[in-house]
């Protein structure tokens, strides 16, 4: 696991898209694993500049989103797909039959799921995974004691989730749907790269017990820790509550002249 302490929001989102850069140069036709929420806006906008500016190509890229609430059309402004249409993909060129984000409005579940999983493994597999980190330690909608080898299923969503996502709601609270559609910490598990971003002071207790703390299904993102390739790259609010905050920014210094 690589732990990367940035100084600022901005250095964190540059950081995660020079990675998703060099993944893209040295394979053309990766398979990126997308996250929505707060977090990932500065890296999808870091993205952006780098397809307009320096030609960063999507051309040949499949994407596969982590989630999308139950019940919420493409069309809906809070709907992940909403949000990834208008903070990345109208903005690329990735070829519109090549991205797949979970059905919010599907009428056979259980069905659609078992393609998802399906389309990922025909497509090759994740070779980059981006994740945030919910306040309650949950990666994609894997709250609490979701199971550590979980699938593409439909989970209802913790209380603490649903508060911390009303800010995006008009109405508070009731309007956040109570299901989603997630990816499982399984199906994460089988990406060959995850990179996950975190800042805030409000994600500094998750990210320390993510990292630091036991595999638990309590903390869904602790089960990275059984990952062979997982980057952190958080921000000084969000890496406040690590113990080996030391050890982890001197590792970085040491790292160029690692044999
Ligand atoms: P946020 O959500 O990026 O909006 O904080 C992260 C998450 O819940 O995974």
């Amino acid at each position: 696991m690589e732990i990367i302490v940035s100084d600022s929001v901005e250095e964190m989102s540059r950081t995660a898209a020079r990675l998703v850069a060099r993944t893209l140069n040295s394979k053309p036709n990766a398979v990126l694993g997308l996250a929505t929420g707060s977090t990932p806006l500065g890296l999808y906008k870091e993205l952006v500049r780098m397809h307009q500016e320096e030609g960063l190509d999507f051309s040949q890229v499949t994407t596969f989103n982590l989630d999308e609430y139950v019940g919420l059309t493409r069309k809906h402004p809070q709907s992940y797909h909403y949000f990834m249409h208008e903070n990345l993909f109208q903005h690329i060129n990735i070829p519109k039959q090549n991205i797949y984000i979970p059905s919010g409005t599907t009428d056979n579940y259980e069905a659609f799921c078992s393609w998802y999983e399906q389309r990922i493994v025909e497509c090759g597999g994740i070779d980059l995974q981006i994740l945030g980190i919910g306040s309650d330690g949950h990666i994609a909608f894997n709250e609490p004691t979701s199971s550590l080898g979980s699938r593409t299923r439909i989970k209802t969503l913790a209380k603490q989730t649903i508060d911390d996502n009303a800010r995006f709601f008009d109405d508070l609270a009731e309007d956040v749907p109570v299901y989603a559609i997630t990816m499982g910490v399984g199906t994460i598990l089988e990406a060959e790269k995850i990179l996950l971003l975190a800042n805030g002071a409000s994600k500094a207790k998750a990210v320390a017990q993510a990292i630091e703390g036991p595999v638990t299904s309590m903390i869904t993102a602790s089960a990275l820790q059984l990952h062979p390739d997982v980057m952190y790259i958080v921000d000084r609010p969000a890496a406040s509550a690590l113990t080996m905050s030391d050890y982890y920014e001197w590792i970085q210094t040491k790292m160029p002249d690692a044999p």
